[in-house]
């Protein structure tokens, strides 16, 4: 039988470089011989390392300064390649960028095309399509880093429309880096500072007051299926960086414990959130449930979800009894079946 010669990206330049090797390690040890696998590691100024240098940055995690490889992604050899895995989070991985090089040279991938990766990886757009089809979601208003700098009163003038608490994003980012929750004027003007050092543009929501946080993983390419709902429940005020990636400090709850109806439409709306940004592959659709209000809001929908055995995204497959090993295969056939 020929095996299915398998690129898999990992590392890169974003805050997620560390889950991304996290995520490529448990792949390597997870597929099955039928799958020879590549493992390619970017480091953090982007550039790529050798195939040996990768190993050794995922087996050891020491990288020399002579490890990187001369030459650019493009000039790896594509015929050697059936299939590319951009195991890679955040800016210029999960935002359309490479997606567009790799189409660029014929290879097929899995997850997301370029529109829908830029689509997702971007709130403000992605706010604007999900609001274009009516999907749930909490009041929010779009500021420019130019328009904060120039005339702030007009800013927090148009942003008294919202009320506290608020919270505040670049508009581009991910793992929490940026965002920071404003209870009041002067913390929103220092949220809107600090957002505006990582992005241009900048997104500022209404808050969910005491928000259970929910999370669908979605698998497929046109008839997509949705997971069971599992719940993040940690204990810091929200989900911020280190909560994220800290260990012990978050705990996974599949199913989370719901009204039947909340979990089907929780699982409803992710697979509208999936078509309407016309992702594919996989991508897991986040929430905000208030449970005083009975009320569920969209948050966002991730394209390269964490993909370590204990991330979220196979978690809630391994509930619906899709082990790590069978995902990974299913992901790589969808990647092929998309062209
Ligand atoms: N409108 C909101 N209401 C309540 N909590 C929020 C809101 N927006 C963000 N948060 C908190 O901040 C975290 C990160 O925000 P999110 O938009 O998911 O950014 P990222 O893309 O970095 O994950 C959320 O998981 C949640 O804990
Ligand atoms: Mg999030």
């Amino acid at each position: 039988m020929k095996r299915n010669r398998v690129l898999l990206l990992c590392g890169g330049q974003s805050e997620e470089h560390e889950v991304s090797l996290s995520s490529a390690r448990s792949v390597l040890a997870a597929v099955g011989d039928q799958f020879a696998v590549s493992p390619l590691v970017i480091d953090k100024s982007g550039s790529l390392l050798s195939f040996e240098a990768s190993c050794r940055a995922l087996n050891s995690g020491g990288v020399r300064s002579d490890d990187v490889m001369s030459g650019a992604l493009q000039n790896i050899a594509t015929e050697d390649f059936d299939v590319v895995f951009p195991l890679l989070h955040g800016p210029f991985g999960e935002d359309g960028s490479i997606q567009g090089l790799l189409k660029l040279m014929s290879l097929p991938f899995v997850g997301s095309d370029v529109l829908a990766s830029a689509v997702g990886m971007d709130k403000l757009m992605m706010k604007a399509v999900f609001s274009s089809q009516q999907m749930p979601q909490v009041p929010y208003c779009g500021v420019t880093r130019q328009a904060w700098q120039n005339q702030p009163e007009q800013v927090l003038k148009m942003l008294t429309d919202l009320s506290f608490p608020l919270f505040v994003k670049p508009a581009n980012l991910g793992s929490s880096v940026g965002i920071s929750k404003a209870i009041d004027r002067s913390g929103l003007s220092k949220a809107l500072d600090e957002a505006a050092k990582y992005d241009r543009r900048i997104i500022v929501e209404q808050g969910v007051e005491n928000a259970r946080e929910l999370e669908v993983g979605v698998l497929g390419n046109d008839n997509p299926q949705a997971s069971p709902v599992g719940e993040i429940c940690f204990n810091n005020d929200f989900y911020d960086y280190d909560t994220k990636y800290t260990e012990g400090q978050a705990e996974l709850k599949i199913p989370a414990e719901l009204p039947p109806e909340i979990a089907a439409q929780c699982r409803d709306l992710a697979l509208r959130a999936f078509a309407a940004i016309d992702a594919a592959g996989l991508a897991r659709v986040d929430f905000f449930y208030s449970e005083t209000k009975n009320r569920l809001f969209l948050n966002e929908i991730n394209t390269v979800p964490g993909f370590t055995t204990t991330s979220m995204y196979p978690k809630l497959w391994e509930a619906a009894g899709i082990s790590y090993g069978e995902l990974i295969e299913k992901l790589l056939e969808l990647a092929k079946e998309k062209r």
